[in-house]
């Protein structure tokens, strides 16, 4: 199956969506992706690294819904009413993905004049980029598009089956910024207390102990029992 993809807004979610989707080898090809010239240095940096024949940055925002199948819908917010109603789509072509924590899939089907079978959200972080991100998608995508087989590639898809279950399961992306500024106060606090006690040798010591609360939780991560049922199965419609 060959598909084109469009990516309305080019920041850091969509760029990191591209990135994933265009360097993955799975039974669905991405044949072109079309991106918007909104963040430039994002937009530049993708045909930079894919080229001309893979992807096309695209001036405005119906001509990337005009050139693709599949559209990723990621801009912000407060943007996301004003730019889906001023776009056409066409109902027997089109899917949307909707990158906007925000937005309902009620909201969606009345903005974008879609089918809700052809409208879906989505949630993942920029690790995508290099296949190691799940990506939380809801409703379940349908035989006509496997959108679980190309999420899959990213880093792993789950299907939500509803938008209050996809909620509760953003939580740890939410955590993502706190969680990170915790590991970051901790290893800035070790640093002085090693600068302090290092005798004049802080070029050896320094570079291991910045790395040790990084690495304790990513081995912590590693060996927790993640097979232990925390959720009951029959939540989600695959794992
Ligand atoms: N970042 C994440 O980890 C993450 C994860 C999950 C979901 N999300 C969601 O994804 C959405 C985008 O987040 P982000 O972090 O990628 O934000 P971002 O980096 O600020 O990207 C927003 C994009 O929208 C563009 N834009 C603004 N007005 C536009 C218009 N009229 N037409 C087309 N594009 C327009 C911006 O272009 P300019 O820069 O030129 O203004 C920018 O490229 C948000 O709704 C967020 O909730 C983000």
């Amino acid at each position: 199956m060959q598909l084109k993809v469009g990516f309305v807004g080019c920041g850091t979610i969509a760029a990191a969506i591209c990135t994933g989707l265009n360097s993955q080898t799975s039974p669905v090809t991405i044949s072109h992706s079309y991106v918007s010239t909104r963040s430039a240095a994002k937009s530049a940096a993708l045909l930079a690294q894919f080229g001309a024949d893979k992807i096309t940055v695209v001036d405005d925002n119906q001509s990337i819904v005009d050139a693709a199948d599949l559209i990723f819908l990621c801009v912000l917010p407060q943007h996301y009413e004003e730019i889906l109603q001023s776009l056409t789509f066409t109902p027997d072509r089109h899917t949307l993905v909707s990158l906007v924590s925000t937005s309902t899939i009620a909201q969606l089907v009345t903005l974008s004049k879609l089918p809700a079978a052809h409208v879906h959200k989505m949630i993942c972080l920029p690790s995508v980029s290099t296949h190691d991100g799940t990506c939380l998608l809801t409703p379940k995508s349908g035989a006509a598009l496997p959108l679980k087989t190309i999420l899959d590639t990213l880093g792993g898809c789950v299907e939500c089956e509803s938008e209050k279950i996809m909620t509760a399961m953003m939580i740890p992306a939410c955590l993502m910024g706190p969680y990170y500024k915790i590991l970051q106060n901790n290893r800035d606090w070790m640093i002085k207390q090693v600068s302090a006690e290092s005798y004049g040798r802080p070029a050896f010591c320094r570079p291991a102990f910045r790395r040790v609360p990084f690495r304790r939780y990513h081995g912590a991560a590693t060996i927790a029992p993640i097979n232990v049922p925390l959720f009951p199965d029959a939540l989600f419609c695959s794992h």
